[in-house]
Parts: C-alpha cells; structure tokens; sequence
C-alpha cells in the first residue's frame, strides 16, 4: 500500500478493512449501470459507527471524495466510483440491533440485505412491506438513500413511509440521531427525511430504524392480457374501485418475450400486446366473487382479452416472475433505462404522448415497457444493438430523453420516480426540480457536508 493517504487512514482508523486489489476496485467502483469504468482509490469495509466517522475525517483532512455503497444495484449510477474515490462498502454492518415489539421496529445496520430484513421482520410475525426484485443483493441503506419504490407502493407507499428514525454520519463527521422512531415529533425540521432520497450525498446511513406492519390478509395474483395500452388505465380503475390492491404491475410483449427466452413459463396459449399482473387481498367469497366480477366486467368492455388467476403459491410466484424478472432478462442489452413518472391521472394523456414520441424517436431501437402502472411510474428500457458502440447508443438514447423531459414538464412529472437521479439523470434534474430548488439543494449540501466529500458530483454538479 504506496499511497500515503491510505497509510493515514490505516494510521487513524486501525482496525479498518481496507481493499485495494484490482478486481476489488473494479467489483465495488461499479452499479448495475455498468456504462462508467471504475477507477476507486480504495475500498473501506467498516465495522462499526465510530470507523465510518474515523473515515470520514480523515476524508475531509485529504479532501478524498466517499462514495457511499451499498449493494449496488442502483441503476442510476449513484455508487459509481470511477474517478479515484473512496468507495465506503457498508456490507459489513448488516445485522439487527434491535427489535421493539410495542413500537413494532426493528433497528437494523444500515448494510443489511433487504430480504435479511423482510426476513427478520417474518420471525416477529410483522413485514416489513417494502419489496422489487433485487431484495437479496440490495442494501436497507441503499433502499434509503434512493427511497426506493417497487411493487408494493401502490398499498404501503415507497421507503420513506417506513423509516422511523436513522443514524447518520455527516460530510463533516458528527453523528446525528434523527427522530429515534417517535410517531409524533413536531420539533422543527425533519432531517431524517431529508437524508431519505439524497444518494449518499448528506450523509452516511449507517442505522435505521424500520416501522413494521401486520401482515397483508391472503391474496391472488392474476395476469391479464390486453389488446392495447389505451385501455391499462380503465383495467387499473376497475380492478382498483372492486379490489383491495396489493400491486397493479404492467409489460409488454416485448418484455414478456425477454422473460421467456430467460427461462420463465409461457402463461397463456396467445399472444397480446400488454399484460398486468395484480395482486388482491382474496381471503373469503366475497373477495373472489369481486375478483371475478372486476374480470368479466373488462372482458365485456373489450379491455381484457384473456388472463389466469393463480391456484397455488407455486404459480403466483411464476406469474410474478413474468414481470420480476425483466430487468435480469434485459440486462444484457446494457439497456438505458428511463424511469418516470407522472400523477396517475395524468397517465392517460402521458401514455399516448410518450408512445407517439418514443415510436418515432426510436425507429431502429427495440423498446420495452414495463412498470408499476398503477403509481403513474414507467419504466422505459432501451436496449443496445449488438452493432452499436456504448458511446453512439447513449447519445442517441439522451437525445430522446431530453425530448420525454419535456413531455414530463408539460404533464408534471418526475426524470426519476423511484431509482434516483445519480450520474444517469443528472442532465435532466432540472425538468422536474425549478432553479430555485436546485439551488437550495446546492445549499442544504453545502450545511451537510461543508467540503463536498459526500458523493461528490452525483444528483447534480456543486
Ligand atoms: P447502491 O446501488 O449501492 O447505492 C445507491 C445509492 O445509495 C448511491 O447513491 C449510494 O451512494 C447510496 N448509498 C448506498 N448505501 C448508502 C448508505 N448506507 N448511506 C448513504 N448512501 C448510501 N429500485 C426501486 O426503487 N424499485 C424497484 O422495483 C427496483 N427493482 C430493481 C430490480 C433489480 C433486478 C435491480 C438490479 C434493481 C432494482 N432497483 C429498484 C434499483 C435498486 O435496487 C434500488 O435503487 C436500491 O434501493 C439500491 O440499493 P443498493 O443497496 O444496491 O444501493
Ligand atoms: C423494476 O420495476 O423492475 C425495477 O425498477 C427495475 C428496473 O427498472 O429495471
Ligand atoms: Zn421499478
């Protein structure tokens, strides 16, 4: 270890696990984005609150920028190192500190796997009701600092409901306890939500303490098939006027193609152009008899054209991997990923204008959708021709967006509904956040994290 900074940090912090192998730069430097090279200074991998806060003065002391990292599955480039940072690994924090069965918590270190969570919270006979597909390899603190959605905001809402309470170490070293899981706290600002949804830019998640739910009444997922995308919103509409919702999830063909050629279960004789797949509190026969009525009433109108309603766990889980597992299915196009949103009553209009545009902006490109329709959420992946470099598809592909940005300022929409601004968005922020905003952001950092060490240049440039 040549670098006198790291002979420093190892002098300061002692006990520090610290990696420096070239396949470790590369492995912790990158997310899912994979569109950036890695090129970290080094990896920390502490164990305790007191070395994050050892870490980050010394961080300030070299003027070394940290990047904050979790389990990397973001897909807005957050954790990206790749221009001799820092790279702080919270994966060895990863238990639980605490469970509270009166105040239904449960603090966990802030490096613990998602599925770890929702696992402990099971074991207390609680959930923990956040959920996506990347639950095994992705952090609680990356969940935070992307208030990450999924397919269970449409019932319980994203990360930030959940949140009690958090333990964060500052750009400038202090520790802050941020509302230590009180219901009711009119004191002032509320910083906890503030670090919520910043990417690692305020502050160093390394605590958090999670609200707990009862567990949801039993349900039935269905897929349904539908023969055009004017009528999604009508299906939404029904099925959420009859139905108590745990998920409304929409794809395409396109999608469901990529699925099937990944391994998942052809599920109905034909082919259609988009499908749904809804889950529903369906626990007596009153449920199921609404579930059937919601059905025949959008097969009557001619919104739905075919679907399956699951029998067993076993296929509830198959039907649900049909929209779970697209972005596994895609990823090795290197897809460039928009992920918008807009008021769900806004989607109707959106979705016509975006499919106009795309359709035409995209003639060579194969497009797919998918999304968690019924929080007005889209996710629109490009996939990369073999033939074409990383350097041309991207430019092409940030063309179109600049285009869908200001579709989203004409329907008040958001560049980034769930995964984040990052490196990926960062061009576009100012199409959904003013001026104004921006500028108070720059100066909120400036309180946070006085010499800019904090995931420097990611959400926006200082
Ligand atoms: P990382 O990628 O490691 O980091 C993300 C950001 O958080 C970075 O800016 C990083 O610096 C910061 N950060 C990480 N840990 C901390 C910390 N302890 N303190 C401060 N900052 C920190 N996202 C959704 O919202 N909904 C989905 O449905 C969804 N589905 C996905 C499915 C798949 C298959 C994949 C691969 C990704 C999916 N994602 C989804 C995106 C991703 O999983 C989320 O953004 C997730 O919250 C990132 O967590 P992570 O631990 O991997 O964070
Ligand atoms: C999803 O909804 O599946 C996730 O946000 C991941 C993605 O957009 O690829
Ligand atoms: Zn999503």
């Amino acid at each position: 270890m040549t670098d006198p900074r790291l002979a420093d940090l190892l002098a300061s912090v002692p006990d520090l696990r610290l990696k420096t192998d070239a396949g470790d730069l590369e492995h912790y430097g990158r997310d899912w984005t994979r569109r950036w090279n890695p090129a970290p200074l080094a990896i920390a991998l502490p164990g305790t609150v007191e070395e994050v806060q050892g870490i980050v003065r010394w961080a300030n002391r070299h003027k070394v920028a940290i990047v904050p990292s979790g389990g990397r599955t973001g897909l807005s480039g957050g954790a990206v190192a790749a221009n001799g940072e820092l790279v702080l690994s919270l994966e060895r924090m990863n238990k639980v500190l605490d469970f509270n069965r009166v105040d239904r918590t449960l603090t966990v270190q802030a490096g613990m796997p998602l599925e770890a969570v929702h696992n402990a919270a099971t074991e207390h006979g609680l959930v923990y009701p956040v959920d996506f597909a990347a639950r095994g390899s992705c952090s609680i603190g990356g969940n935070i600092a992307t208030n990450a959605g999924g397919i269970r905001v449409i019932r319980y809402g994203n990360t930030r409901e959940w949140i009690a309470g958090l333990t964060v170490v500052t750009g400038s070293g202090e520790v802050l306890q941020l509302n230590r899981a009180l219901v009711k706290n009119s004191s002032g600002y509320d910083f906890r939500q503030l670090m919520i949804g910043s990417e690692g830019t305020l502050g160093i998640v390394v605590e958090a303490i999670l609200r707990l739910t009862d567990p949801p009444p039993p349900t039935n997922v269905m897929l349904l098939a539908l023969p055009s995308f004017e009528v999604l919103m009508e299906v939404f509409n029904e099925f959420r006027g009859r139905l108590r919702l745990e998920a409304f999830e929409f794809f395409t063909d396109r999608a469901l193609r990529h699925v099937l050629a990944h391994g998942a279960q052809k599920p109905l004789e034909d082919e259609y152009p988009f499908y749904v797949v809804t889950e529903f509190a369906s626990n007596d026969e009153a449920t199921e008899a609404a579930a059937m009525a919601a059905f025949e009433h959008c097969m009557e109108q001619g919104w739905v054209a075919d679907g399956v309603i699951s029998q067993s766990e076993a296929q509830a889980q198959q039907i649900w991997r049909l929209r779970e597992g697209i972005t596994e299915a895609v990823a090795r196009y290197k897809p460039y990923k928009n992920d918008v949103s807009v008021r769900i009553s806004a989607m109707p209009a959106f979705l016509q204008e975006t499919q106009a545009l795309l359709g035409e902006a995209y003639p060579h490109f194969e497009v797919v959708w998918f999304g968690h329709i019924g929080d007005g959420n889209l996710h629109i992946n490009v996939l990369k021709p073999d033939d074409s470099s990383d350097a041309d598809f991207v430019t092409q592909c940030e063309h179109v967006t600049r285009l869908l940005a200001q579709a989203l300022v004409k329907h008040g929409g958001s560049i980034s509904a769930e995964h984040g601004i990052g490196l990926v968005k960062k061009p576009y922020l100012a199409s959904t956040r003013s001026e104004a905003e921006i500028a108070l952001m720059r100066g909120v950092k400036q309180v946070f994290d006085p010499n800019g060490i904090l995931n420097p240049g990611k959400l926006f440039d200082a």
